[in-house]
């Protein structure tokens, strides 16, 4: 299966083939994942929440996405693997920002970097393009900006602020970003958008009419219940899967039903006599 690349993504939305995203944090799932098929692997600083335990995404490091993205990469053939820029590694300076994607890319092994907002980080999305390092941008609702935004809620509901999406969708496309996340923002802004733009638009949240769709692995598969998005479709429960495996094996391992003979391993009579 031949890789799926960065020109990947522009051919897609050229020929109406819609782009397949998840997030992964380690080793083991990226392989699933890849063997699966997807074409993206995105390492989210979602890992904060799902991963981690926290409540949102602001605690999350460079190191912390460092150390997953290597993981993630490890384990991916086939997908195009990004990291997620993490809150405030490329906010200070341009300078800043290019050495934090750089380090994502050189240590971390990822093929891109996403980065949160618009027209206020675009200088910081230029300087980093400038490094050969691709991005992607992330515009609706950007977890980064909870406390700003005043919770997890829908962007693009007024006149107002859908022309910003708008207008900050059309700058980010004209500094060279090769795809976007739209992410909660009503349906029919997120397909005017994905008309209008000729690199693709990757929704969560953003209804069909997306060039792309991206969920967060422990959604799809049904492992996260802290907090569940109305976007988040469960394919499977793989939750209550590992707490019903846990389950018997905590009862197996007290009925004595767990190791058995074929789990162990034998030691020929004669040395084991030398022992009493
Ligand atoms: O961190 C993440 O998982 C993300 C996706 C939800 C787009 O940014
Ligand atoms: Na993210």
């Amino acid at each position: 299966n031949e890789k799926f690349t960065v020109s990947s993504f522009m051919e897609s939305k050229k020929k109406g083939r819609k782009i397949s995203m998840l997030t992964a944090y380690d080793y083991t799932t990226a392989k699933l994942l890849d063997t699966a098929g997807v074409d993206s692997l995105l390492v989210g600083d979602s890992l904060g929440m799902v991963v981690l335990g926290y409540e949102n995404t602001l605690q999350v490091t460079l190191d912390d996405m460092v150390h997953h993205c290597r993981a993630v990469a490890r384990g991916a053939k086939r997908s195009l693997i990004i990291g997620d820029m993490p809150f405030l590694s490329y906010h200070v300076s341009a300078e800043e920002s290019v050495r934090n994607a750089g380090r994502l890319v050189q240590e971390g092994g990822v093929h891109a970097v996403k980065l949160e907002g618009g027209r206020e980080i675009l200088k910081h999305v230029k300087a980093i393009l400038d490094a050969k390092i691709p991005v992607v941008g992330h515009l609706g609702l950007t977890p980064q900006s909870v406390n700003m935004m005043g919770g997890f809620k829908v962007q693009g509901k007024s006149e107002e602020q859908a022309r910003a999406i708008i207008e900050d969708a059309l700058m980010l496309q004209e500094a060279g970003v090769f795809a976007i996340v739209l992410e909660c923002v009503p349906a029919k802004l997120a397909r005017l958008i994905s008309e209008r733009l000729s690199i693709p638009t990757i929704g969560i949240g953003a209804g069909s009419d997306c060039d792309g769709q991206v969920l967060v692995m422990h959604d799809m598969a049904g492992m996260y219940s802290d907090m569940v998005p109305k976007f988040a479709k469960r394919y499977a429960q793989v939750g209550e899967q590992i707490e019903e495996a846990a389950k018997m094996y905590i009862q197996e391992v007290q009925e004595k039903l767990f190791p058995e003979e074929k789990h162990t391993f034998k030691i020929d009579e004669e040395t084991l006599s030398k022992l009493y």
